[in-house]
């Protein structure tokens, strides 16, 4: 993928890289981190004690030549060895001040963009006829995020929704309601998810207790997949009561994406079954299509099979999955697929994958995949959450007490008016809470830790935010108008500045690792660098002002961008 324009990183890590050519080794990966503290210089680099065995040198010594090189540095003030052989790397003020200038006129902030390849972001995925849960909550707020972060590389994004919308389990439940509800079954009914789960539920029992009804079921379930008009018709009634309900959360939080359930795939079955057969890849195991993969063994050293075909015909999650992986290379031709679900489903995803790889559906030198899992979401008392309501999840009471509380806070700090804003900050909290614990860690449910106004949340941030527009306000100048640049005095604001130019590098790196953590801690302390750059250095009436109000401008731009890439809008006063 080519990048058209350069991260400074980059560039510094260029000269870097030139300036270890007398060791004539080969060297092209990052050495370059930030530094961690503002002593040790604005970046580092540990290439001398890496190097120090293959060169039989003292690292030292290593760093003091490269330093020395370093000397004539288009982009570097100044080199510092310290230490048994670190370099402490400072950028000249020009270099800093000279992509302020370019990040100002620039919408997206300079941050480099990709060529357009196809990006499939899997995300959401709940299951008809069952209620979306927390589980799901965490995959849409996820996934949505890494949507938004690849659509802003510029990489043409299809978002899809893999709703489990197949299954033995519908003949079931249509035998159920063309018994007990039959309205339910029609266009245009008036039933709610909630409803239909309770139906479910009833069924299930139904299902397991009577066995006349359980031999209705099973023909139910033939006569939908041998596409009966009428079964068909039922289980699309069923699919559009759940997608209303499914989009009801989706609305309040703001996300779009694409329904392209299991079902999508139900063509394509019996060839992905086949291709495997015809290849010789899979075996017949007590009755069933397996395929068995080296490194997928049990704690017993036997090797686990994948099931592809059960023993009764018919096809299962695995065969779907396959399907899916076949499909969206061939014809979606995606070059990177991404699957955000929860941990769980791990093995699924390795074997899954390792088949793929196996039949010829997917080969990682041309298309990328990524599953992305993430841990469970737990109570403050550590057991796995349950909303007020208990059993039934409604996660829509969920995202509404977050707003509820919201309004009680900003009530509390006598903001009138406030129904719009307690909505933004309370979907805010939920969405920021999740997004800034690392995913695959369980992740512990909290309205008053997500709703502080202190510390690594949504408020917080979104306050700093507010603050950068009541000064603007208050300042009533038209910046679009001012030809002076941003000139960097004080430490802090030469700190927020080197801050602000770190954007782009934080985004390229979640968008290899998929971790929204790092865009969050990014935001955290952005917001704490303004703040002390605003404490530091007045802005109205300041002979710098419009200097300064041009940072602080900048940094609002890069707030505002950085929260709406985690699906988080903005407010202007709290
Ligand atoms: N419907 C599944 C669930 O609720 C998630 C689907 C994940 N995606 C996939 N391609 N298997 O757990």
């Amino acid at each position: 993928m080519s990048v058209i324009e350069k991260l400074v990183v980059e560039r510094i890590e260029k000269e870097v890289i030139e300036a270890f050519s007398f060791c004539d080794l080969p060297l092209t990966t990052g050495e370059i981190d930030p530094s961690k503290e503002e002593k040790f210089g604005d970046y580092q680099c540990n290439l001398a004690m890496k190097l120090s065995k293959e060169l039989k040198k003292a690292p030292r010594e290593i760093a003091l030549m490269a330093a020395d090189a370093l000397s004539k540095s288009e982009l570097l003030e100044k080199v510092e060895v310290a230490g048994p052989g670190f370099l402490n790397l400072y950028l000249k003020k020009d270099v800093v001040e000279e992509w302020l200038v370019g990040a100002f006129e620039s919408e997206d902030l300079l941050v480099p963009k990709v060529s357009p390849e196809k990006v499939i972001v899997e995300f959401s995925s709940p299951n008809i006829a069952k209620s979306m849960h927390v589980g799901h909550l965490r995959s849409t707020i996820i996934g949505d995020a890494i949507a938004r972060l690849m659509e802003f590389l510029g990489y043409d994004v299809l978002r899809l929704n893999h709703v489990g919308d197949f299954g033995t389990q519908f003949g079931m439940l249509i035998s159920y309601l063309k018994k007990y509800h039959p309205e339910a079954l029609k266009d245009g009914n008036d039933c709610d998810l909630e409803t239909l789960v309770g139906w479910y539920k009833a069924a299930k029992k139904k299902f397991d207790e009577d066995d006349e009804f359980k031999t209705i079921s099973r023909e139910e379930v033939v006569a939908l997949q041998s596409g009966e008009e009428k079964s068909v018709e039922a289980w699309k009634a069923l699919c559009s009561i759940s997608r209303k309900g499914f989009h009801e959360i989706y609305d309040l939080l703001d996300v779009h994406i694409e329904e392209r359930g299991e079902s999508f795939y139900n063509p394509i079955l019996q060839k992905v079954v086949d291709d495997f057969k015809e290849k010789g890849l899979s075996k017949e195991d007590g009755g069933a299509q397996c395929v068995f993969m080296e490194g997928f063994q049990n704690k017993d050293g036997d090797i686990l099979p994948l099931i592809i075909q059960k023993s009764d015909g018919g096809f299962n999650y695995a065969t779907t999955d396959l399907a899916a992986f076949h499909y969206r290379v061939e014809e979606d031709k995606a070059k990177r697929i991404v699957v955000v679900t929860d941990l769980g489903q791990k093995m699924h995803f390795s074997m899954v994958y390792a088949a793929a790889k196996l039949v010829g559906y997917m080969d990682d030198t041309k298309t990328r995949f990524d599953h992305v899992p993430f841990g469970l979401v737990l109570s403050p008392d550590g057991k796995k959450y349950k909303t007020r309501s208990g059993e039934t999840e409604k996660l829509s009471d969920l995202l509404e007490e977050a707003v509820d509380r919201a309004k009680s806070l900003l009530d509390a700090r006598g903001i009138e008016d406030n129904e719009d804003i307690a909505k933004v900050l309370g979907i805010s909290a939920v969405k920021y809470a999740d997004l800034s614990s690392n995913r695959i860690k369980d992740y512990t449910f909290s309205y008053d830790r997500m709703l502080r106004f202190e510390g690594n949340t949504a408020a917080f941030i979104l306050y700093a935010f507010v603050r950068i527009q009541s000064i603007k306000r208050k300042a009533g100048v038209d910046l679009e108008s001012v030809t002076e640049n941003i000139i960097l005095e004080h430490p802090s604001e030469r700190a927020l500045a080197l801050h602000l130019m770190r954007f782009g590098e934080i985004l390229h790196k979640m968008k290899e690792d998929l971790l929204p953590n790092h865009l969050t801690e990014y935001l955290y302390h952005l917001a704490e660098k303004f703040n002390l750059f605003f404490r530091d250095c007045p802005v109205i009436d300041s002979p710098n002002m419009h200097s300064r109000l041009k940072l602080a401008d900048l940094a609002g731009r890069h707030l505002e961008k950085g929260l709406s890439i985690l699906g988080i809008g903005t407010i202007d006063r709290m």
